[in-house]
């Protein structure tokens, strides 16, 4: 693992801040409070270098580190980051259990950061899936920075959209048959109090690097009327640059939700 550590560093240019001519281009008072993104394109970056898909990992894993710097700079009170899907256990086990490995290390790397900066942790989909230390950890930075209030960071892990949306429907058929929720009482403010994280906005923003155009089952329901930023840029090469792109364009967007325009 060390060895692949300092592959993957070699290839990590020295962070560049978000040059003060972009950043004027955003207007604060536009800035999405929801960003979601589908951080794709590990084992491209690796393989296009000849290296294992692992060592794409841990490239990504400081892109990682960049967006959210971007997005606290920036001002993104959430950002909901796809970190591994429910379908990605099919993935061999070698793959996952780097992954598992990385995700611990980056979380007790980040620590003390997030909590310097106010930044909470949050998680949606089935962490029990996942191995016992890594949920442990998971846990633990989840109630160490559950008074941070500044930004919150919602990791997407074994997630499924189609999961969170059965799994609600179930909560309220229970709820139902304990006679507690008529089903003509049911609607879409009520049904989606009953996904994952009901206090968190639906994401105004979701950006999907590797120039793959699919959603992958990723947030489903609150995806519904979000903007779409697609771009070739594989995840680890995605920069705080790009991502304060990505919002620049995101706001010349006329958002009509099916009305017409103002
Ligand atoms: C995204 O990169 C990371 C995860 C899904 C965990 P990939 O590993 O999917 O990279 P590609 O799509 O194979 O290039
Ligand atoms: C989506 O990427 C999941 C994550 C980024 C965690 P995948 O690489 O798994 O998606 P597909 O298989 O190309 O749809
Ligand atoms: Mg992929």
């Amino acid at each position: 693992m060390p060895k692949l550590l300092k592959q993957s560093d070699r290839f990590k240019g020295p962070e560049k801040p978000i040059p003060p001519a972009l950043k004027t281009q955003v207007d604060p008072v536009r800035m999405p409070k929801h960003v979601a993104v589908i951080m794709d394109g590990n084992g491209r970056w690796a393989k296009r270098r000849g290296l294992p898909r692992v060592v794409g990992h841990r490239a990504g894993a400081n892109a990682v580190r960049e967006v959210v710097e971007g997005a606290r700079e920036l001002g993104v009170r959430y950002l909901t980051l796809y970190a591994f899907s429910s379908e990605n256990w099919k993935r061999p086990k070698q793959e996952i259990r780097a992954l598992m490995a990385l995700l611990r290390r980056y979380l007790r790397e980040e620590l003390e950061e997030m909590l310097h900066y106010g930044i909470g942790l949050k998680v949606i989909g089935n962490i029990d899936l996942l191995p016992p230390k890594v949920s442990q950890e998971i846990r633990e930075i989840i109630a160490k920075t559950s008074h941070c209030g500044k930004m919150t960071v919602i990791l997407a892990l074994s997630y499924g959209g189609r999961t969170e949306i059965v799994e609600a429907a179930r909560k309220l058929a229970e709820r139902c048959l304990a006679g507690e929720v008529r089903p003509p009482d049911i609607d879409e403010k009520s049904f989606s109090q009953h996904l994952y994280l009901p206090e968190c906005p639906d994401p105004d923003l979701l950006i999907r690097t590797s120039g793959e155009h699919r959603l992958s089952n990723f947030l489903l329901w609150q995806l519904s009327y979000s903007e779409i930023y697609f771009t070739p840029t594989l995840w680890p090469d995605f920069t705080k640059e790009e991502f304060c792109r990505a919002i620049v364009d995101y706001q010349k967007r006329d958002r009509r939700y099916g009305g017409v325009s103002v």
